[in-house]
């Protein structure tokens, strides 16, 4: 990064946790025994003795997955995480929000392995109202089988943003007035899972997993939720009130530093957006992509 982008990231960050700061509303403990439970495979999930970090295993015998103990209407949600490190072609580690409806909403990242020494691929994709096809990829500019990094979702009336370590990578506007679905009305929980993918995940599926380099293991820690809970009025949870802090109109659209990085991202380390494939919508791109992004 050169120096420019060098400030401008940190000025971002530090506006970001003063954002927090001033307007915390969480509703996490940062116990996953607290807030989660385990959905698939009990044996392949450990948690530490604090409760304030756990792993996912997959092996030939099983993958693993836990999710939110509640469901949620708008708010922030990050987590930080460790991807399965060497080579993990074929295995799908999944953060995501998702509204578990026949006509669902979900929000998702997923992190594609790769053969070793190749990059990870982070997919991007949103359903509404049962829809999706509105996937992105990007190679992240780290090595994020090394270290916890934060991967956070803001989703509010106005926009849903995913951010790595606080860096916007993508952005969905709400553009229902010109047509375009958008989540607003189903609550979600929160979802963590890590599987295989060997027929789609890496190089469109021709690397498939190679069970003599597992077990994969993948962590989690240090998560935030800060938003509203379902609790049966979505009034309550579209409120523009000080609780609700993510529907500020400050959040309605990125930040000047905000928009700066967000170009840097799509300029040096986007790999697709379906926004760009022609050919496969046969020129007839779906709507929001024509639409302002910020
Ligand atoms: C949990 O811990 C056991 C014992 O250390 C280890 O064998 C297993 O692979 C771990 N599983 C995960 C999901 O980290
Ligand atoms: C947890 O995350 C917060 C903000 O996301 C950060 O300030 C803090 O240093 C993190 N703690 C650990 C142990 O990584």
């Amino acid at each position: 990064m050169n120096n420019f982008f060098k400030y401008v990231f940190l000025s971002g960050i530090f506006l970001l946790h003063s954002l927090e700061i001033s307007f915390a509303s969480i509703v996490s403990t940062g116990d996953f025994n607290k807030d989660f439970f385990v959905t698939w495979s009990p044996s392949h999930v450990n948690t530490s003795t604090d409760g304030r970090s756990r792993s996912l295993k997959l092996d030939q015998e099983s993958g693993s997955a836990f999710a939110s103990n509640d469901m949620f209407l708008f708010g922030q949600f990050d987590m930080q995480s460790k991807l399965v490190p060497g080579h993990s072609a074929g295995t799908v580690l999944a953060f995501y929000l998702t509204s578990d409806q026949p006509n669902r909403d979900e929000i998702d990242f997923e992190f594609l392995g790769n053969v070793l020494d190749q990059p990870y691929i982070l997919q991007t994709n949103i359903y509404a109202d049962g829809f999706d096809n509105r996937e992105e990829r990007i190679h992240l500019w780290f090595d994020p089988t090394k270290d916890f990094h934060t991967y956070s979702i803001l989703w509010n009336l106005h926009q849903i943003v995913f951010m790595v370590d606080f860096v916007p990578i993508r952005t969905y506007r709400n553009h229902a007035d010109k047509g375009v679905a958008y989540p607003r009305w189903q609550p979600m929980s929160i979802k963590m899972s890590l599987w295989e993918g060997s027929n789609w995940a890496t190089n469109g599926g021709k690397d498939k997993i190679d069970w003599s380099k597992g077990p994969f293991i993948a962590s989690f820690a240090n998560y935030t939720i800060d938003a509203c809970i379902w609790k049966g009025n979505a009034r309550f949870c579209r409120a523009n009130s000080e609780a609700n802090w993510w529907n500020k109109e400050e959040l309605s659209s990125l930040t000047w530093m905000q928009r700066r990085l967000f170009k840097w991202v799509r300029k040096y380390h986007l790999i697709y957006d379906y926004c760009q494939d022609y050919k496969r919508f046969e020129n007839n791109l779906p709507k929001e992509c024509y639409l302002s992004k910020y």
